[in-house]
Parts: structure tokens; C-alpha cells; sequence
């Protein structure tokens, strides 16, 4: 659907089905699915126990059944309901992160079916901070799973209307709950490895991860052709607007068209000016809960190229790179 349009019947708003926290736990009783505000992206919650419920997850974003799903919590004490054997590091970084963006991969319980794990022996919990979600997952009585809210491929989603221009008329509800703060997926983190390897980037970053478990390995974030993926989602493809983007450097001399726009970051210079600064100051978290919102805006037909600054790699800044790298073209 595009930016901004409703459909008005009979003086009802019909689109997109904005949602209470209450019809929404009752949806979601009820076997439906309804896309809810997390601190770092929009998800489209399900009842993680019930294999239909997590079946239309998958059927509303065109997402193959490849691609595991993140249960979301609302208590510490629900991750053994979910999850088994957990080892006392899942407990330390628990204590000191959650509830927040950071993702645990544990070994399964039986009661998590395998669609939500794609046959996996581990399952990815959660326990996201937004008051909302913590709302929701309490009085729907069951753990959620929620990939985020947008269609395969596509960008993330870090208001309610970007869940709406890419899922209305698929799912059942929409509970607005403001713009993400944070503004990029959780940290993952697998706890079935050796060594406590991140899997995905994110607010959670790998310094704050070695202060409480003392160690931290850091997976490649792509997945090579043909070699089978750590986490399913480090696909090379995984953000790409639909504009192209493209993140970093340009050459001296490069012609770029005249509908070309930059995102920029700081007061680095660039080959246009800039159209939208994530922080002008150069603050890595303000970019962060900037970037998809930007990705979002600029992701309009009349444009014909994206251009990104460089953004430091690190700390958050990590994320931010993975996250750009898989949504840049290679050339410009
Ligand atoms: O911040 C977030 O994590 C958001 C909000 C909604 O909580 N959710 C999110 O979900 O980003 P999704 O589905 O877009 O990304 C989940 C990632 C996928 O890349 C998936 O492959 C990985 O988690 N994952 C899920 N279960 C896994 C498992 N058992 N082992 C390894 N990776 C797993
Ligand atoms: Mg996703």
C-alpha cells in the first residue's frame, strides 16, 4: 500500500487494522497474528507454541520456513519454559541486559514446534524492554514468536506505518506503539557455541557481552554461497530498499544522477549534500534509531540512488555496517 493512503468505508477506517494492547492478546489467543512495537523493531507476534499461528507468520511475509523465528518473553524465569539445559552465562547476561535487544540461542524445549526453529535443536529468546510488548506477551499467556514486521527482504519496520504500508490487508492487527528507539534488530547471540559468539550485531555489543561472561567470539556476519548459515538471516540481501543504496565511499569523479540523495553522518563531506543527517553530532546510537526510518523515506520511486556515509564500525556502529554492507549495491 502506499505512503499515507487509507481505505474509508462507510465512514470506517478499514486499513491498516490499528489494534488495542487487549484485542490484540485476544487475537493472539485466538490463533491470529498482529504486528506489535518492540524497542528495536516492530514484530509480528504469533503464539509460539501453536504451529498455525506460526504458520501465518510465515505466509504474511513471504518468508521461507528456512528461516527460524525469535520467542519473545515477558519474564527471566519464562526462559525455561522455552528452552533447556541453559547455562549459567545465559542466566549472567540475562540479569544485566535483559529485558532489552538482545536475543539468546539455547537448546529447544519439545513444546516449541519445529517450524518456529526450522527443525533446529535451539530456539532465539527474547525479552524486549518495550512496556508494550511486555504487556501484550503477558496477557496473551504464551511466549510470542516475532520475526520483524516486514515483508521478506525488505527493511525493517521502526513505526506502525511502516508495518502497515508493507502488511495491511495480511495480518490481523497493527498495535501502534510509537517510533523503536532503538532502531535495529537485537544482538544474537549463541550460547550453544563453544564460545559465545554473536551471531548478529547489535545495541548489545560484544564489549558489553566480554564484561559479563569474560569471553565473546564474533561470527562472520555473511554467509557464504552455498555454505549453510549460522543464522539464516545474515542472507547478503536481507535490508536492500527497494531504491538502490549504496553504502560507503564514492570514488572521486563517479557521475551519479541528478535524482540521487545522501544519507548523511556527522559533518563529513560528501559528492551531494546531504538530504538527511542520522546525527549531526556523529552520535552512534542517534544514527541507529535514525537509519531504517531514513531507509523508509528515501525508499521512494522518484529517487534513483541512495548514498550512505561511512559510519565508524564500532560499538552500535557495528550493527549499523552490518546492516548497511547486506543493503549495499557492490558497485556504484
Ligand atoms: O530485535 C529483534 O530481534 C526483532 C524484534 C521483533 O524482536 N526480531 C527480529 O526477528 O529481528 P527476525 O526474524 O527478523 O530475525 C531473527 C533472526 C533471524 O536471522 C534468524 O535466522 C535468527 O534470528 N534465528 C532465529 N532462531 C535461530 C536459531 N535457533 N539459531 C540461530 N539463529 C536463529
Ligand atoms: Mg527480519
Amino acid at each position: 500500500m502506499p505512503n499515507g493512503i487509507r481505505f474509508f468505508i462507510f465512514g470506517f477506517d478499514m486499513y491498516p487494522p490499528w489494534t488495542t494492547i487487549d484485542e490484540a492478546a485476544r487475537l493472539l489467543k485466538s490463533g491470529e497474528v498482529v504486528a506489535i512495537p518492540t524497542e528495536t523493531v516492530y514484530g509480528l507476534a504469533g503464539n509460539a507454541f501453536d504451529p498455525n499461528s506460526l504458520a501465518k507468520i510465515f505466509a504474511a511475509k513471504e518468508r521461507p520456513t528456512f528461516d527460524p523465528l525469535i520467542v519473545h518473553i515477558c519474564d527471566i524465569s519464562q526462559m525455561s519454559e522455552v528452552a533447556q539445559n541453559i547455562p549459567e552465562e545465559a542466566y549472567a547476561l540475562a540479569k544485566m541486559y535483559w529485558p532489552g535487544p538482545m536475543t539468546l540461542i539455547l537448546p529447544k524445549k519439545d513444546i516449541i514446534p519445529d517450524l518456529c526453529t526450522s527443525a533446529l535443536p535451539t530456539v532465539a529468546v527474547r525479552f524486549p524492554s518495550h512496556p508494550v510488548a511486555q504487556e501484550i506477551i503477558w496477557k496473551a499467556g504464551v511466549p510470542l514468536a516475532a520475526p520483524s514486521a516486514n515483508l521478506f527482504k525488505h527493511v525493517s519496520p521502526t513505526s506502525a506505518e511502516h508495518v502497515a504500508n508493507q502488511l495491511a490487508g495480511r495480518i490481523s492487527g497493527i498495535v501502534d506503539g510509537g517510533p523503536c528507539a532503538v532502531g535495529v534488530e537485537s544482538t544474537i547471540i549463541s550460547l550453544v557455541a563453544e564460545v559465545p559468539t554473536v551471531l548478529r550485531p547489535g545495541a548489545v555489543t560484544p564489549e558489553m557481552i566480554e564484561k559479563v561472561l569474560g569471553r565473546v567470539a564474533i561470527k562472520e556476519s555473511t554467509s557464504k554461497p552455498g555454505e549453510p548459515m549460522a543464522a539464516p538471516g545474515q542472507m547478503d540481501t536481507h535490508y536492500r530498499p527497494q531504491v538502490p543504496l549504496y553504502y560507503g565511499v564514492v570514488p572521486a569523479g563517479t557521475p551519479l544522477p541528478a535524482n540521487a540523495v545522501r544519507i548523511a553522518f556527522g559533518n563529513q563531506k560528501g559528492p551531494i549534500p546531504a538530504t538527511l543527517n542520522l546525527s549531526e553530532s556523529g552520535n552512534l546510537t542517534e544514527a541507529t534509531s535514525n537509519l531504517y526510518a531514513f531507509m523508509h523515506d528515501l525508499d521512494n520511486p522518484q529517487y534513483s540512488l541512495i548514498l550512505v556515509d561511512p559510519i565508524p564500525n564500532v560499538g552500535v556502529g557495528m550493527a549499523i555496517n552490518d546492516r548497511l554492507k547486506r543493503a549495499s549495491i557492490k558497485k556504484i
